[in-house]
């Protein structure tokens, strides 16, 4: 299986189904830290929520649509990066994030979002790569910054979570931007 280096310690490799209890184990030390931020849907409370959510991602990854990556550091999952939607016919996808707060501050989500805007804008040729976050998630847009997107927009309490319409920033990367950036 594939195994890109983001650090010097610090890996991007595949997170797949057969990999639900490290899956589960690793939300245990995530999960307060990302609920506020993240689709409740991914927050799993056990191993069989978090074989679900790899498996749904397994499914549309098999289709060509949405996938997820692990980010590990000696072994240890410490996060990840996924195409939250990804169409080739659409010449669209937007990449989503999470990390367990230990793995905060290291730039592991950048490098890893690197390598999917590479993989989306470069090798496929998409068009546009969005990332979509709460507009109180500094954290999150300071990556999609550091991507060098866009803020292209802000929706109105357009997320319900936690029984509260949050406000939500859409930024973008086009593919013309992208091969500006790496010329
Ligand atoms: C959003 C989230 C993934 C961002 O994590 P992060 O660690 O801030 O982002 P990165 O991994 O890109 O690291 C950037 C940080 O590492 C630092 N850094 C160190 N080396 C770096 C490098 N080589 N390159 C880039 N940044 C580096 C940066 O200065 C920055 O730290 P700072 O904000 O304290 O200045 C994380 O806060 C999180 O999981 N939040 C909860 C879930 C969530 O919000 N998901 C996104 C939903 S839209």
């Amino acid at each position: 299986m594939f195994s890109i280096a983001l650090s010097s310690d610090a890996r991007l490799e595949p997170l797949e189904v057969w990999q639900a209890g490290e899956f589960a184990a690793h939300l245990d030390r995530a999960r307060d830290h990302i609920r506020p931020w993240v689709g409740p849907a991914f927050v799993s409370d056990d191993v069989d929520g978090a074989r679900r959510t790899l498996a749904r991602y397994a499914a549309s990854a098999a289709e060509d649509g949405a996938r997820l990556f692990g980010i590990r550091e000696d072994g240890r999952l410490l996060g990840g990066v996924m195409f939250v939607s990804f169409s080739a016919p659409a010449g669209q996808c937007e990449i989503g994030c999470w990390l367990e707060p230990a793995a905060e501050g290291r730039g592991l989500v950048t490098a890893a979002s690197r390598v999917l805007l590479d993989y989306a804008l470069g090798t496929r040729s998409l068009n546009r790569a969005e990332w979509r976050c709460r507009s109180d998630n500094a954290r999150s847009s300071a990556v999609a910054e550091r991507l060098g997107m866009t803020l292209d927009g802000t929706l109105r309490g357009a997320w319900l979570n936690g029984g509260v319409f949050h406000d939500k920033q859409v930024w973008g990367l086009t593919r013309e931007d992208h091969l500006r950036s790496i010329a």
